[in-house]
């Protein structure tokens, strides 16, 4: 897992915070903003987008994962999460980020933007299935 430092860890809770906005949740009421920082440096958001066929919605993490994949990245460092509480990742969203990096940073936060937790995807999920298994 590795270590951010202040500035960036402030820069991506604030970049989660502010996407929130955006989010699409006429259902849930439950904004979820995520940014999630390349090994190149970049930073891509994400907020949930639900749908009137409940299970078809998404979730701000992987909103951010597929942005990113789908312009070429593929090595992230750390993932910033921000609901009104600071609630974790779901499962699924889980998944999806461990298989880019099993051991990525998550910061979870309020709204306010205060930090609740600092935890690895290693420690949210552990004994992940991860591409590796397929090949045994
Ligand atoms: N949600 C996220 O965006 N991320 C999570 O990890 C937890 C759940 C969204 C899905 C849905 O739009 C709303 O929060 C309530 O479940």
């Amino acid at each position: 897992m590795t270590k951010l430092n202040d500035e960036l860890r402030k820069t991506l809770v604030e970049t989660a915070r502010h996407v929130r906005q955006w989010a699409y949740v006429p259902y849930s009421n439950y904004p979820v903003g995520a940014a999630l920082l390349s090994d190149s440096g970049k930073i891509y958001d994400g907020v949930n987008v639900e749908n009137a066929a409940y299970p078809t919605t998404i979730c701000a993490e992987r909103t951010a994962v597929f942005k990113a994949v789908s312009e070429g990245e593929r090595q992230f460092t750390a993932i910033a999460v921000v609901t009104k509480h600071g609630g974790t990742p779901c499962g699924s969203c889980r998944q999806v980020l461990a298989e880019f990096n099993p051991d990525l940073l998550v910061i979870i936060a309020d709204e306010q933007g205060h930090i609740i937790k600092e935890t690895s995807l290693a420690k949210l999920l552990p004994d992940a299935f991860l591409p590796a298994d397929l090949k045994k």
